[in-house]
């Protein structure tokens, strides 16, 4: 059965049709910020399940995964490191490109940020057609990290991208179709 403060994040989260462009159905996270109940009850559900998983790393998908996993890592004991878009970490990087629709995009880590042997949770707002999830497990796993599991707010159903994830879990808290 479902948890019960399922409903009200699903509830609090706004659709916005066409943007970036026509067609899609823009799933805004802001609005579940708003209500600090949904939020906490977000946070408060991955904490859940994560709390005695030994995750060492809580890898966070630039943007929006800046939003729900520092509060994450705090809650579980562990460290939070970034996965960003091209040329905006300062340091020394190792990245992953992947396709999108027309063309490919990179992400981005810090080379030192995780030990061979870590073990990580990925962390983002959603999972459309699971490209950026599979760049940052292969960048993790290139670095010799364990990914325990990737773990979104949303899931779009439709478009399949768990199973590109293989044989990875990948926990959501809302499917939309
Ligand atoms: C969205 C979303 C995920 C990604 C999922 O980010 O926040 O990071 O797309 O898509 P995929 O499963 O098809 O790879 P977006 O591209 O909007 O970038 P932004 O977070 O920097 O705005």
């Amino acid at each position: 059965k479902e948890d019960p403060r399922i409903a009200r994040i699903s509830s609090s989260i706004r659709i916005i049709p066409d943007f970036p462009k026509p067609g899609i159905m823009f799933q805004d996270i802001t609005t579940l910020l708003l209500d600090p109940k949904a939020f906490k009850d977000t946070i408060d559900l991955f904490v859940e399940r994560y709390k005695d998983k030994k995750i060492s790393v809580v890898a966070g998908i630039e943007a929006r995964g800046f939003i729900f996993g520092p509060p994450i890592a705090l809650a579980i004991g562990a460290k939070f490191v970034p996965m960003r878009k091209p040329r905006k970490l300062p340091g020394k990087v190792i990245s992953e490109e992947y396709s999108l629709e027309y063309g490919t995009d990179k992400i981005e880590m810090h080379v030192g940020a995780v030990q061979e042997g870590e073990r990580a949770l990925v962390v983002d707002d959603l999972i459309a057609t699971g490209g950026t999830l599979c760049a940052a497990i292969r960048l993790l796993e290139r670095v010799g990290v364990t990914v325990v599991e990737c773990a979104c707010v949303i899931e779009l159903e439709e478009l399949k991208g768990r199973e590109k994830l293989s044989d990875k879990p990948l926990f959501v808290l809302v499917s939309s179709t």
